[in-house]
């Protein structure tokens, strides 16, 4: 008989996703290295806009690195790494069968170069493991948030060298190694296709090192060195623990066309085409798809590519697709302007980020068509100004952001989608990455902290937080 699904299967993966750059602090203990994020600092004038990525010089790095006046949020963030077992504690007590952290970089390999794993960075990772699945959560594990080791960044300008590329390899193999048996889900890179999204300062943050002076083609380099390193170490994985799912990643940024003129609409397709599916048709299909090599011929871009790592990329696929989803944005024929991707049908955050549920039920059922694998929503969530009022803080606002986006979830497996987890981005407050603030908060626990790092570090649960454990003790029936 035919029967559509009702709702999600049983053993959906609940939980919620942090990072180690936005969470752990403790930036310069037990033999860590300096990363990419432990020199972003909050700025003087941050306002509710895009700070994300600013563009660097080397000597302003380098200052950074021995400034000990300005506040750098995440050198301290919100302690997670002395307060794991209190936090896990918590999850624990929302009911969640999963939790997603990175490993920070440079806790293993200080440098990035280095021959041997520091033991003391891996040693961390063993007990924060251990602490997940002995609070009964499947561990996903992300290999690279945003903190790429600062001397990778600065010597061989990140991922534009395939030195760096090898490096990211023998990071992953040391962590297959140590790991295969504990970690079952594995993301190689958060939102890999986020290099290029907001142009090349996001890029210099995310993957190519911070120094000015990057060009498309370096680019779009650094965009292959990092797909030929994720398909090496998909095929270590493979090869050694078949048990190991390697997950692609994306920041979802689907464009609606502006309008119904055919241009609109065509540029709304080659946006999405471009800034998103390129870099998961590459990793979960194999092959350079004929819009990207079209792409490159009319830029002049000529990147250098071996056919051998055509062969690794098409031997070497990931096992499902991940992406965070947060909002969506328009697209218009023409060179984009600052007043251009709105949409007059959806509210914004404070952050000018839209909301839009359906919009969710729309990615999962385009990503389902076009790749046939298994999704794992790896982030989605609101960030909100809250209010503490005698130690609750009332986040009906939060609720409703993601009870409308839960709905929309549903409503994609019944469309038939195959969904086998959802984690919500910051059940706990931490540093925001676009912003390097507190106060856009997405936490289901409070965390006592203010925008320069003052305050007790408290926790504290949430409306949002008893609304989420029965939205897990009811597999999503309750709403
Ligand atoms: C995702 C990132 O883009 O969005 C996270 O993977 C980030 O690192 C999250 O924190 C929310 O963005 P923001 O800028 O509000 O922290």
């Amino acid at each position: 008989m035919l029967k559509a699904p009702t709702g999600f299967q049983e053993n959906f993966l609940w939980g919620g996703a942090i990072a180690a750059n936005q969470a752990e602090g403790a930036w310069n203990v037990n033999g860590k290295g300096p990363s990419i994020a432990d020199v972003e600092m909050l700025p003087e004038k941050y306002a509710r806009t895009y700070i994300w990525g600013y563009r660097h010089t080397r000597e302003e790095v380098l200052a950074a690195l021995k400034d000990e006046t300005n506040y750098y949020p995440r050198r301290t963030a919100i302690d997670f790494y002395h307060h794991y077992k209190e936090d896990l504690a918590l999850m624990k007590e929302m009911g969640f069968r999963c939790f997603r952290t990175s490993f920070s970089w440079t806790r293993i390999f200080p440098n990035g170069d280095e021959k041997e794993p520091n033991e003391e960075g891996l040693k961390f990772y063993d007990d924060l493991i251990a602490e997940i699945t002995g609070n009964g959560m499947e561990p996903v594990m992300t290999v690279s948030h945003y903190e790429m080791p600062l001397h990778l960044s600065l010597e061989y300008g990140g991922f534009s060298s395939r030195k760096v590329a090898d490096c990211f390899v023998r990071y992953c193999q040391v962590l297959f190694d140590r790991y295969h048996d504990k970690v079952k889900y594995w993301i190689l890179i958060n939102q890999i296709n986020y290099l290029d999204i907001f142009g090349a300062p996001f890029g210099q943050f995310a993957s190519l090192g911070m120094i000015y002076g990057y060009t498309q083609k370096d680019t779009y380099q650094a965009v292959h060195n990092q797909f030929v390193a994720c398909a090496s170490a998909t095929k270590y994985a493979h090869e050694n623990f078949p048990e190991i799912q390697i997950g692609v990643m994306l920041g979802d940024d689907t464009r609606y066309p502006a309008t119904c003129k055919p241009e609109d609409v065509f540029a709304a397709t080659q946006h999405n085409q471009m800034k998103l599916y390129f870099f998961s048709d590459v990793l979960l299909r194999g092959e350079y798809p004929g819009y990207a090599l079209r792409y490159f011929s009319d830029r002049r871009i000529e990147l250098n590519v071996m056919e051998e790592e055509l062969k690794l990329l098409k031997e070497n696929t990931a096992d499902f697709l991940s992406y965070s989803y947060y909002y969506t944005y328009t697209k218009a024929a023409g060179p984009e302007t600052k007043e251009m991707g709105g949409n007059p049908y959806l509210e914004k955050t404070p952050w000018g980020w839209s909301i839009d549920p359906l919009g969710f039920r729309n990615s999962l059922n385009q990503y389902w068509d076009r790749y046939q694998v298994p999704i794992f929503i790896s982030e989605n969530g609101l960030g909100a100004l809250d209010q503490v009022e005698e130690g609750k803080i009332h986040d009906d606002y939060r609720i409703g952001y993601l009870r409308s986006h839960i709905a929309a979830m549903k409503e994609a497996v019944k469309d038939g989608v195959k969904i086998f987890g959802y984690t919500s981005w910051g059940p706990i407050d931490l540093i925001s990455a676009s912003q390097g603030e507190m106060s856009k908060r997405y936490g289901f626990i409070y965390v006592d902290l203010d925008d320069r790092g003052q305050g007790s570090g408290r926790r504290l649960r949430k409306d949002s937080f008893y609304w989420y454990q029965k939205v897990i003790a009811t597999n999503g029936k309750e709403l």
